[in-house]
């Protein structure tokens, strides 16, 4: 839901950091979203830098020191390879910018922690995000459970099939220990959905992750079991390999909301004929690299189905589709200007500036979603249940 605007407020200036494919949305969704004005990014390749300051007749910085210091940038999106999330959240914090923080928060609980008091001691609002947690159609089956229609909620399952191991990458995104893998750039997307529709506190964790190709050495697919302290639990499938893709089962679109072709296995052929991969992966998604349009649809990640006592949810291309005694039905959810998921991150930290209001997905929200991806690796190591201690619940006014 987009936060009401008060007249005339002036647009939040947002700087950039990593130019990259995630940087390169949120420049589309903020390059059209009124309460902001894009003032300037940075990223040590000139291609994307040239593009940017080109587009937005703003200022590109080879060094995300250099953003953090420009007095027009108030909130840094975070966008830069996951090893500096850290780092360069805690830069941001210490020069008095509020930080928005692309998923995962960091690498460890310790690094989580650190950018919270850098946050906290420098009165800076922090949001991790985007997930797919912020798409419009999971906050509404979020209230729909929470509103307790559709009586208990029982169980949630989280599916979703892509190539996303056989995209270019770069050799650290390959590696578990930097940070590679889909434990840490996947699966806390069905994480925090999960979380959010469950309310928030996962009691324990079972998983099971594989790495099934030795040239690319990390895990591609996992299947875990999330135990809610309130009695509900949640099914996450994730597989990266590029032989089936579950977005046949979603009409052909893709997770951004627009429709795709039918391409099984060409993440696969594509690697095969690549030379070089590390430039490839820039090449192919940098800002200016290619550019993308509105998507028409819904943002998805994969296929969520929550069962409650009185029916079933599904997400869909348009909205939710609800499944109860009177048969089916479509909740169509209105896709609204601008870009669906990252449009409500935008508005979260602009109803933080602007009315005080805190965001769901704040520091410990964003520590306790590493918590658990962290545990359905430790999981899939020693091949037992994990406990969980820092996980926080959904705030009571939001539900
Ligand atoms: N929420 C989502 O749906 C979503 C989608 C894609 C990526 N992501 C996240 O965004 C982050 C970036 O992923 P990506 O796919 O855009 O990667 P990417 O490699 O396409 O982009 C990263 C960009 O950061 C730049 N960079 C590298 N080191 C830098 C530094 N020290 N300072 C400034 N810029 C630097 C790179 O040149 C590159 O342009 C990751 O953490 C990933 O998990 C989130």
């Amino acid at each position: 839901m987009s936060a009401k605007k008060p007249s005339n407020p002036a647009p939040i200036g947002l700087g950039i950091a990593g130019l990259g494919m995630a940087g390169a949305v949120m420049v589309q969704a903020a390059a059209v979203h009124e309460g902001y004005m894009l003032k300037a990014a940075a990223d040590p390749h000139a291609g994307p830098r040239e593009a940017f300051a080109r587009d937005f007749n703003a200022r590109a910085y080879a060094d995300v020191a250099e953003l953090v210091a420009d007095p027009a940038v108030e909130v840094v999106y975070v966008a830069t390879p996951h090893q500096f999330h850290a780092p360069h959240a805690i830069l941001a914090a210490e020069r008095g910018k509020h930080v928005i923080l692309e998923k995962p928060m960091a690498l460890t609980l310790a690094e989580c922690e650190a950018i919270i008091a850098a946050a906290e001691r420098n009165k800076v609002q922090l949001i991790v995000g985007h997930t797919h947690a912020y798409d419009p159609a999971i906050r509404v089956m979020h209230k729909l459970i929470a509103s307790g229609a559709l009586g208990k909620l029982g169980m949630i399952n989280s599916f979703n099939y892509t190539n996303f191991l056989y995209r270019p990458r770069r050799p650290e995104e390959l590696d578990t220990s930097l940070g590679g893998g889909i434990l840490f750039n996947q699966v806390p997307h069905q994480i925090d959905i999960a979380r959010l529709l469950g309310g928030g506190l996962v009691k324990c964790v079972r998983a099971q992750a594989n790495a099934l190709d030795r040239p690319r050495p990390t895990e591609g697919s996992c299947v875990a079991f999330l135990q809610f302290e309130n009695g509900a639990a949640a099914s996450l499938v994730y597989s990266g390999h590029d032989h089936f893709d579950s977005d046949e089962w979603y009409d052909w679109i893709n997770e951004r909301g627009a429709p795709k072709e039918p391409a099984h296995g060409s993440a696969r052929r594509a690697l095969k004929q690549s030379k070089d991969e590390a430039r490839a992966r820039t090449e192919t998604y940098a800002y200016g690299a290619a550019s993308a349009g509105m998507p028409p649809h819904q943002p998805h990640f994969g296929q969520t189905i929550a069962t409650c006592a009185n029916g079933d949810l599904r997400t869909s291309a348009n909205g939710l589709m609800q499944y109860d005694i009177s048969g089916a039905s479509e909740i169509k959810i209105e896709r609204g200007e601008g870009m669906p998921g990252r449009r409500e991150v935008l508005d979260d930290m602009g109803a933080a500036l602007r009315y005080g209001r805190p965001p769901v997905h704040d520091g410990r929200w964003g520590k306790a979603t590493v918590e658990v991806a962290l545990a359905i690796l430790q999981s899939a190591r020693e091949q037992r249940e994990i406990a969980l201690h820092h996980q926080v619940p959904v705030p009571e006014e939001r539900t």
